[in-house]
C-alpha cells in the first residue's frame, strides 16, 4: 500500500461513534499499530492554549507550529507523540480542548503539517489510524476503509458515561463544513452503523470485511 509494503486500515466517522475501541480491538487482533489522529489535533490545541496563544490570530497559531517539534512514534505497539518532549496524557480529553480542537483542526497550515506527521507511522508499521479524513485524504489509496457511525443520541449517551464534557453536535458541524479536509463518507468504505450494535459486533463485521477485501493477515 502507499508504495511500500505496509498495509493501513483507515476508521473515519463522528466523534463519539466508536471509532476509538473498534480501532483498538482490530488493531489488537491482527497486531496493528493503532493511531488515533485525532488525539494529534488534540495535542496542538493542548500546546496552543497553554502558550497562551489568541486562538483568533490565525498569523499566532500558525507560527507555533514551527515553534515546536512534535515527534511520532510507537512503544510495545501503541503509538507515542510528544510535543517539545512532553506526553500532554489525560489532559487531551479536557473540555477546554474538546471546545477549541475542531477551530485548530479546520486550519490548512495546521493540517499540512499533521497529516505528514501520520503518513509517516506507515513507513514504521502496519497501522489502524482513525479520524475525519484518513480514508479520503490521509490514505486514499488503501482498499481497507471504514466508516463508523451512530445516531446523535447515542453518541451524546456514549460520551456522558464517559463522563465528558463535549458539544458533539457543534464539533461534528465544524469538522463537517469546513473548507479542508471535512469529514465525509470516502467512496469506497463500509459503513457501519453501530446505533444497535455492540463492540463485538462491531469488530465482527470489520474483520469479515477486511477478510473479503482480501487482507491476508485477517
Ligand atoms: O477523534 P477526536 O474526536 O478525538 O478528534 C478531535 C477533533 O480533531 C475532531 O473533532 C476534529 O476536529 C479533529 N480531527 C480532524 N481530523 C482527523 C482527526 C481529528 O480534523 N483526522
Amino acid at each position: 500500500m502507499q508504495g511500500d509494503e505496509n498495509n493501513v486500515i483507515t476508521i473515519d466517522g463522528p466523534a463519539a461513534s466508536g471509532k476509538s475501541s473498534v480501532s483498538s480491538r482490530i488493531s489488537d487482533k491482527i497486531g496493528y499499530l493503532h493511531v488515533n489522529s485525532g488525539l494529534m489535533y488534540r495535542a496542538f490545541t493542548w500546546s496552543v492554549l497553554r502558550s497562551g496563544i489568541d486562538l483568533d490570530n490565525l498569523d499566532s497559531v500558525v507560527g507555533h507550529l514551527n515553534s515546536i517539534s512534535i515527534n511520532c512514534g510507537q512503544s510495545d505497539g501503541i503509538s507515542t507523540l510528544t510535543i517539545d518532549g512532553l506526553d500532554p496524557g489525560i489532559e487531551l480529553k479536557a473540555s477546554e480542548i474538546n471546545e477549541n480542537v475542531s477551530l485548530i483542526a479546520a486550519i490548512e497550515e495546521v493540517r499540512t503539517v499533521l497529516v505528514s506527521k501520520q503518513r509517516g507511522y506507515l513507513k514504521i508499521a502496519n497501522i489502524v489510524m482513525e479520524g475525519r479524513d484518513i480514508g479520503s485524504v490521509v490514505f486514499p489509496e488503501t482498499p481497507y476503509k471504514f466508516y463508523i457511525d451512530a445516531s446523535t443520541e447515542v453518541r451524546a449517551k456514549r460520551r456522558m458515561a464517559e463522563g465528558e464534557s463535549d458539544d458533539l453536535e457543534k464539533r461534528d458541524k465544524i469538522d463537517t463544513f469546513r473548507k479542508i479536509s471535512p469529514l465525509l463518507i470516502p467512496d469506497d468504505a463500509c459503513v457501519i452503523d453501530t446505533s444497535e450494535m455492540d463492540l463485538e459486533q462491531v469488530v465482527l463485521k470489520v474483520l469479515n470485511e477486511l477478510k473479503a477485501r482480501g487482507l491476508a493477515t485477517v
